[in-house]
């Protein structure tokens, strides 16, 4: 409705099927599914809602019959029945309204009723979008809008999150501020996020929570229900120099442990786990529940060695609440940047890269979805609706029936989430109840309400308190030194998709170069023959 108020648009944005430019050429109408092909894009935003998986930040800049950086799609996924994730006429997609910000590696979230998505953070796609705040689409009436809220985040790239939809709540922790995602930093700039982010999907409330071990990027959250509201549970992150400047150098996070939030009692524990797992970056995390044992396992998949920036076949799983570290079947090509999505025991692998490379060099791949069967633990062709429920192996099943606890827990009272007071000690049995009501004072809380009336969004501010929330002026333009480890390969971006400045996004910069821009065919003239 928003986007109808001038009556031009709207009719454009109900078409959209040939546009045509000022020096009248014929534009290539928007493709409606992926039957002439793919390449790659990282990094999509994905979620799956009522048997469908969304997947967003999507533009045609590489794509067969497309190749314009100005489409930015929306891709849909029928999971009602089988189908093969390599036929590229399953991928419905349409037109994001065009008031929209293009955006790449966007968190999207969903409320308890699926009803409604939720986009948030992001990098720029080909330029620096100004930062209005997050994105609603309902799904009903296939709309966007813009959320109406005084006082938001800012927008985030390269934080962890995860959606929570069960308690009606969404998270995102860590990441940054960049010349990607803000006019306001003109230079090389990383300014680093501080603790938490709550996204309450039924209220619209922002909540700030603590994070004791920001500033932090990369890594993944997941979301886990035990316990009065469940757990998030974070691996893996680099740690920044500095909080905010220039050139900042990134330490990996070890991973010989996690750190586990009980939202309820608003409280971080730090678990050491056991047996051993391949530190990585850019990779995906979802979970997996084993009814028989009631253990859940964070699968870790792809991603990439921060140091030698070897990308990983590696799929490994960490089983809580013994917090012990298992290896599963690998996938069949490395696979880094990628999003994950869950269905049964099915886990949808979702866009990314094949290499560290921002140019050609990243390759290309048949679609942008394949399945990761958890329980057989290999990639699947074909994806499956009637596959059975999840389960652990069998050897994995005895080693937690075992010793189905760690050796030692970070807090008694993060034990008491797994063990039931009733079975065990008082020792660890009493920090369920006392933690019952201290939800209620968690940090700087964001007061309002998300209307539902088409265009009405309604957001009562009244504390807010993100400590990245800031504004600076620079000088100059240029990429983002957090990941000029990307940035590899800079002298030779002759034909390839990234401006030698750029040291990071697809998308970003000014010229032809990029994967998504208007002159895009330079990326398929200079690796056309990986097009497939
Ligand atoms: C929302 O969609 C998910 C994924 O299809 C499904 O598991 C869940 O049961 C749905 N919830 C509701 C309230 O319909
Ligand atoms: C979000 O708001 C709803 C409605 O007020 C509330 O029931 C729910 O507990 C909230 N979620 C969280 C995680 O606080
Ligand atoms: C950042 O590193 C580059 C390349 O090493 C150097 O030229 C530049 O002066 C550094 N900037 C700052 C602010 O340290
Ligand atoms: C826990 O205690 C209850 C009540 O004593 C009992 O019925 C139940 O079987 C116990 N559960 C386990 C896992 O021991
Ligand atoms: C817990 O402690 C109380 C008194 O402190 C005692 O009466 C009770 O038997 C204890 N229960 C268990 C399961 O140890």
């Amino acid at each position: 409705m928003a986007a109808c108020a001038v009556f031009l648009l709207c009719v454009l944005s109900l078409q959209h099927a040939v546009v045509v430019i000022a020096n009248n050429v014929v534009k290539r109408a928007a493709l409606t599914d992926l039957s002439e092909g793919f390449c790659r894009s990282w990094k999509f935003g994905a979620n799956i809602v009522n048997d469908v998986l969304y997947m967003i930040d999507l533009d045609g800049g590489i794509i067969p019959g497309d190749e314009d950086g100005s489409n930015n799609y929306l891709v849909e996924l029928d999971l009602t029945s089988a189908f093969s994730t390599d036929d590229g006429s399953k991928y419905r997609m349409s037109l994001v309204d065009s008031s929209v910000p293009k955006l790449k590696d966007q968190a999207l979230w969903s409320d308890k009723a699926n009803t409604t998505l939720y986009s948030y953070g992001g990098r720029g796609a080909s330029d620096t979008s100004a930062d209005e705040g997050l994105w609603t689409y309902t799904i009903k009436n296939q709309e966007w809008k813009l959320q109406q809220a005084s006082i938001k985040p800012v927008r985030l790239v390269g934080g962890a999150y995860t959606n929570a939809p069960d308690i009606q709540a969404a998270y995102w922790l860590g990441g940054y501020q960049s010349s990607d995602t803000t006019l306001s930093i003109t230079d090389k700039t990383v300014d680093y996020a501080a603790g938490m982010i709550q996204f309450n999907t039924t209220t619209g409330v922002f909540t700030q929570l603590d994070a004791p071990f920001t500033p932090v990027q990369q890594g993944a959250l997941v979301y886990i229900p035990v316990g009065e509201q469940g757990i998030l549970v974070y691996v893996g992150g680099e740690v920044p120099s500095v909080q905010e400047g220039i050139n900042a150098t990134l330490t990996p996070n070890a991973w010989d442990y996690v750190q586990v939030y009980d939202i309820a009692a608003d409280k971080w524990y730090k678990q050491t786990t056991t047996s051993s797992v391949s530190s990585r970056t850019e990779f995906c995390a979802v979970v997996e529940k084993d009814p028989s044992s009631s253990s859940y396992q964070v699968y870790v998949i792809g991603g990439a060695d921060f140091r030698s920036n070897d990308v990983l076949y590696d799929v490994s799983y960490l089983s809580i609440p013994s917090f012990k570290w298992y290896r599963a079947g690998s996938l069949d090509e490395g696979r880094m940047s990628l999003t994950c999505a869950p269905y049964g025991r099915q886990i949808f692998g979702i866009g990314g890269r094949l290499a560290w490379a921002d140019d050609s060099e990243a390759g290309c791949y048949d679609m942008p979805a394949f399945v990761y069967d958890s329980v057989s633990e290999v990639v699947r062709e074909e994806f499956d609706p009637a596959l059975s429920i999840y389960s652990v192996p069998s050897a994995t099943a005895d080693d937690i029936h075992d010793s189905p606890y760690p050796a030692s827990w970070a807090d008694p009272a993060l034990a008491s989430l797994f063990i039931s007071p009733t079975n065990s000690t008082n020792s660890t049995g009493s920090a369920s109840k006392e933690n019952k009501d201290t939800g209620v004072n968690k940090g700087p809380i964001i007061g309002g309400v998300v209307g539902g009336v088409v265009g009405a969004l309604m957001l009562l501010a009244l504390i807010f308190a993100f400590i990245w929330y800031r504004r600076r002026k620079g000088k100059r333009q240029g990429g983002y030194p957090a990941e000029v480890q990307l940035n590899r390969d800079d002298d030779n971006l002759v034909g390839v998709e990234l401006p030698a400045q750029s040291a990071t996004s697809e998308l970003e910069g000014s010229t032809e170069r990029s994967e998504l821009m208007a002159g895009e065919v330079h990326e398929l003239d200079g690796g056309g023959s990986r097009i497939k």
